[in-house]
């Protein structure tokens, strides 16, 4: 009898194994986590600063779930719905440029993952203050004033009914415009009215400001200036500018 103790628990040990693994298969396919990535595609960079680099102005809390779920889902969900089409070989700008040929979910998921690595990029915990050089011309020859700027801008996300974004875009003759596109839409999808180059965008889901703001969502925007990186935003504007 000692000598068969092997012969059955070894049997006993794989049964538990192989279903072990097929419920986390199942797992797998019912939520949108790393797991149910069948083929990795695009992936979510780290934050350039620390979750708690952006307070008082945006919370740890709120950037840890914006960018750690929300931001991850979006990645997760996109790569689940290129995987083994061409769109898993195109960048996100070309799949932008000929969006309405393509379904809902590469919509707002190519969409969120775009415009969260832009948001992310053009704040800054040594942000704020105002542009320097170029970008501050044009904003004072287009707007009249950097603080005539910033209340269109405000505007924008003000009235942009639910939840969607407010940009700063160059357009394709160079102009400066602000303008808002709703749900994860931005303005270089075919499917927008105002066509650009995002150069700044401010995400007004409450997702991104529920948390610390609840429903105050002009308090939000006016914090956000706090972290804006001009430089970042001041790069964005001449890279649009020569291409
Ligand atoms: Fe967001």
């Amino acid at each position: 009898m000692k000598n068969l103790l092997p012969l059955l628990i070894f049997p006993l040990v794989f049964a538990l194994a192989f279903v072990s693994c097929q419920e986390g298969a199942g797992d797998a396919s019912e939520d949108n986590n790393a797991r149910s990535v069948s083929q990795v595609i695009h992936e979510l960079a780290d934050l350039p600063y620390a979750h708690d680099a952006l307070e008082p102005h945006i919370d740890e809390k709120t950037m840890m779930i914006h960018h750690g779920r929300h931001h991850q889902a979006y990645v997760n969900n996109l790569n689940n719905a290129i995987a083994g089409t061409p769109l898993a070989d195109m960048d996100l700008i070309d799949i932008f440029a000929e969006m309405s040929q393509h379904s809902m979910a590469v919509r707002n998921n190519g969409g969120g993952h775009y415009n969260h690595d832009l948001f992310w990029n053009i704040m800054s915990p040594d942000g704020g203050g105002e542009p320097e050089g170029d970008l501050a011309e044009a904003i004072s020859s287009t707007f009249g004033s950097f603080e005539d700027f910033q209340a269109e801008f405000k505007r924008m996300g003000m009235t942009q009914f639910g939840s969607g974004w407010a940009w700063l875009i160059v357009d394709a003759d160079g102009n400066l415009k602000v303008t808002q596109t709703p749900n994860q839409d931005n303005p270089l999808m075919d499917v927008v009215e105002e066509r650009g180059t995002p150069i700044l965008g401010v995400d007004v889901w409450e997702h991104g400001y529920y948390l610390h703001y609840q429903n105050r969502r002009g308090d939000y925007i006016d914090a956000f200036w706090n972290v804006v990186d001009w430089n970042a935003v001041s790069e964005l504007y001449a890279a649009a500018l020569s291409s």
